[in-house]
């Protein structure tokens, strides 16, 4: 890749230096742990969490770093590298707006976790954030800065952090970000931060939680998967996001079902409904194939042949869900061009970011490539992460 666009990861332990630094000089003393949790990249299964669908995601090699220490008092003090702005405030005032801004991740997951009873009132924490995980981009640094935090909170609170314990955690990340922080988000962030295997991509079925991992081994393949930020701004607090589930859950009514997953015949269930619900449901059902195809794919170690489904994920994300951006579009249709095996948006869209499946020989003709649109449309100069599927969140 062209070293100038690229963002190599970091080692964890190196991650977890600044915030164990910026822990020290804030509150003197060492923290009682240090816990990170990955972003993500979603593979396939785009905008169908929140439809009882399946998703494909797999964790990056980039992550959020807390370092934590326990205090008796029920307040929160957390801070971060990454802005000045800081929160310091009592854990029972916490409520939908308050705190606003990123502390709503962190104190959101407290009240979650005292809401489900997992954790006594009173309990107070000093919080100090780093991470690698680029903010703003679609690769889910909230859903990372949740689960590390919620772990951390759960290994000082005495709580099982296997996979079981795992559950309510992602439960009361999810509750954070809906509830508190005001993202309506479906929770395929979350499930991946704690689920996630190296090596593979986590098979989620949403509807019953049920998960399997599925071995990805681009090397073997020959094979890359390129992460393209396109350095537009994205936002899942304004309004479209929840936009496209209110349509989703309404066609649910329509239809008489539960979820989108139950529909039975789904050419009937589009042709029920009018524009742009029928759009918008077309979008749900074909993309819940798509998933199954690519699984299939994956477990036959077929790695080249899914980038034909991601392609059509990306038109269907584009055109009947209309979630893509001028960025976006450019991104994908540039790596096509360089000879990507397919390319799709990632994540919730209106920005952020895309990933083309590319041979390995055409990588750096891919970058070039969409460099090169991206200038010549006068866009933001996108940025280019590695995507090896990495592990969940852990302690360090
Ligand atoms: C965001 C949300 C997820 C999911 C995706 C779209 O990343 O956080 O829950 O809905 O958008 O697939």
């Amino acid at each position: 890749m062209n070293a100038p666009h690229r963002v190599d990861p970091v080692d964890v332990h190196a991650v977890a230096k600044p915030a164990e630094a910026l822990f020290r000089s804030t509150f003197g003393g060492t923290a009682d742990g240090v816990w990170a949790a990955p972003g993500r990249v979603n593979l396939i299964g785009e905008h169908v969490d929140y439809a009882g669908g399946l998703v494909l995601p797999f964790a990056l090699p980039y992550m959020t770093v807390v370092a934590v220490r326990v205090r008796e008092d029920g307040i929160l003090h957390a801070v971060s590298t990454h802005t000045d702005e800081s929160w310091r405030g009592s854990l029972a005032d916490v409520a939908p707006g308050h705190p606003a801004g990123w502390a709503a991740y962190v104190a959101g997951v407290v009240w979650a976790l005292h809401r489900s009873g997992h954790v006594s009132a009173g309990i107070g924490f000093d919080v100090a954030v780093h991470s690698t995980v680029p903010v703003g981009s679609g690769l889910s640094s909230s859903a990372a800065l949740e689960c590390a935090f919620a772990l951390a909170v759960a290994d000082l609170a005495g709580l099982p952090t296997d996979a079981a314990g795992r559950q309510p955690l992602v439960a009361a990340s999810i509750r954070a970000e809906n509830e508190i922080a005001g993202a309506s988000t479906g929770g395929m962030d979350q499930s991946v931060a704690m689920f996630a295997r190296p090596g593979h991509a986590l098979l989620l079925d949403c509807r019953d939680g049920a998960t399997r991992h599925v071995p990805l081994d681009f090397e073997s393949a020959g094979a890359r998967l390129v992460v393209i930020d396109t350095n537009a701004p994205h936002r899942l607090v304004d309004g479209q996001y929840g936009n496209r589930r209110a349509t989703i859950e309404k066609a649910c009514a329509d239809l008489g079902v539960t979820t989108l997953r139950d529909v039975v015949d789904a050419d009937a269930a589009v042709a029920a409904l009018s524009s742009p619900a029928a759009a918008r449901t077309r979008h749900v059902l074909t993309e819940i194939r798509r998933v199954t195809e690519v699984a299939r794919l994956l477990d036959r170690g077929r790695i080249a042949d899914v980038g034909d489904a991601l392609t059509r994920s990306h038109a269907s994300l584009r055109d009947d869900y209309e979630v893509s951006s001028v960025e976006l579009d450019a991104a994908v249709d540039a790596a096509l061009e360089a000879g990507a095996w397919g390319a799709r948006m990632t994540g919730g869209g209106f920005g952020g970011s895309a990933i083309a499946l590319v041979p390995a020989d055409r990588v750096d003709a891919v970058v070039e490539g969409v460099v090169h649109r991206a200038a010549s449309a006068s866009l933001p100069t996108p940025q280019f992460l590695s995507a090896e599927p990495s592990g969940s969140a852990h302690r360090l």
